[in-house]
């Protein structure tokens, strides 16, 4: 992939719209991890310090689209109201958003306009709306070297549905386009798609971090290349699965999606998670992965509880023997030390998701061993997912990375190959 970043086009004195992906995790209004804002930080500075005008842009959450006429209830509310008599339905509707408007007030950026200016020296002010008078304002105020952050833009329903007034609206306030929100990068919305078909459109630098480390490593690894991959689904992964088949020498498989592979194979799982309607899949892809000579490893043994609890009784065991009324919570020792030893000589390695529920700490051990074991190798190494990037950083583990991906859904996507709609508006070198 060879897209134009933000470093091949001029922007002094341009007034470039950066789309972010602040969407970050909040609790009681202050935020809890800022790992997305400081990822942001490289390329706002850049443009900072190279004179431009900047008009910073992000969503958080899911929030109640209140601000566009039309847009006001979503459809089972609507259906709610649609069922009272008249004469209550304007009030119901009324109530509906109120609520909105009080769950939208949880997810205003404002926060994040306070906390980019920790980072940047108080250079950035906030708008109150997206394309309203207030934003106008402001960026009209803008001087070189300053920015503005817009309020949250999924507060307008046109946004996700890539409405193309609200993206030619979002066009006309800036000269550039600079998709920096790698997160959001597989939506195809407004001010992540819709914006480029109006003004010239480049990468961010995390962006083009991203498609470097990810890109390169599904493009060009160096060998042997090792993928671990773990979480509950095997239907969740199956596209990651498929893509990197024909890629790397070794698949490692933890999770709970192991289960639908052991139990394809005839083993006894008790009341583990499994996915019976893949097992035909599960089966299909272990005989893939034969037929192509790659190492496909699944767990020898785990440790499983009397229930999904941390505290409930527990046994380890073999994989294919978990005793009935048990599940595998986390793959076990012997398991570990394979694994372990799988990284080892690694040249590359790209990990998501976890080996077990790490959120339980009796059944944290497996994550942990192989983010210590990702961490120690020489390989490159790549982590992308929730649960796996928190082991890594838990255990401090974090600067031992090559690269830890900022996006959820985004990084499976491109990891199954498939072209993302954020990336893919951009211009090419
Ligand atoms: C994420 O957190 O994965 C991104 O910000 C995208 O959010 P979404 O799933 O609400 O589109």
């Amino acid at each position: 992939m060879n897209k134009k970043s933000v470093k091949d086009v001029e922007v002094r004195g341009k007034r470039v719209f950066v789309r972010c992906d602040f969407n970050v995790p909040m609790k009681d209004g202050v935020i809890t991890s800022d790992k997305r804002i400081a990822g942001a930080v490289p390329t706002i500075e850049y443009l900072l310090n190279n004179g431009a005008k900047v008009i910073l842009c992000s969503h958080m959450g899911k929030p109640h689209n209140i601000f566009t006429e039309g847009y006001g209830l979503t459809k089972k509310e609507k259906k709610e109201v649609e069922k009272l008599p008249a004469e209550e339905q304007a009030a119901a509707k009324a109530k509906f958003l109120e609520k909105a408007a009080g769950d939208q007030k949880k997810l205003t950026l404002k926060p994040v306009a306070d906390r980019l200016n920790e980072y940047l020296g108080g250079k950035v002010t906030f708008a109150a709306d997206i394309i309203g008078e207030d934003a106008k304002a402001k960026v009209a105020a803008l001087k070189e070297g300053e920015a503005v952050l817009l309020e949250n833009v999924r507060f307008d329903a046109r946004e996700e549905k890539n409405g193309a007034d609200f993206a030619e609206a979002l066009a006309s306030m800036a000269d550039l386009f600079v998709n920096d929100a790698f997160g959001t990068a597989h939506r195809a919305h407004a001010s992540t798609e819709g914006i480029s078909h109006y003004i010239p459109a480049v990468s961010g630098l995390l962006i083009d971090k991203e498609i470097t480390f990810m890109g390169g490593a599904l493009e060009a690894p160096e060998h042997p290349f090792v993928a671990i991959l773990g979480g509950a689904k095997v239907s969740d992964k199956i596209g990651v699965i498929t893509n990197l088949i024909d890629k790397v020498d070794t698949i490692i498989i933890g999770g709970a999606m192991a289960y639908t592979f052991v139990k394809a194979q005839g083993g006894e799982i008790g009341s583990s998670l499994c996915e019976d309607d893949k097992m035909d899949l599960a089966l299909d892809l272990i005989a893939k992965a034969k037929a192509k000579g790659v190492n496909f490893l699944l767990p020898v043994d785990n440790k499983c509880g009397a229930g999904f609890d941390n505290d409930a009784p527990s046994v380890t065991c073999d994989v294919d023997k978990v005793p009935a009324g048990y599940m595998g919570l986390d793959i076990g020792p012997k398991t570990i030390e394979i694994y372990a030893n799988a990284v080892k000589d690694a040249k590359t390695v790209i990990w998501n998701g976890p080996m077990g529920v790490s959120e339980f700490e009796n059944y944290a051990a497996g994550t942990r061993a192989v983010a210590q074991a990702v961490a120690e190798s020489d390989a490159i190494s790549i982590v992308g997912g929730g649960d796996s990037t928190a082991a890594i950083e838990k255990l401090g583990f974090a600067d031992k990375i090559t690269h830890i991906s900022t996006g959820g859904g985004a990084s499976l996507e491109f990891l199954e190959g498939k072209e993302l709609p954020g990336i893919a508006c951009l211009e090419n070198k």
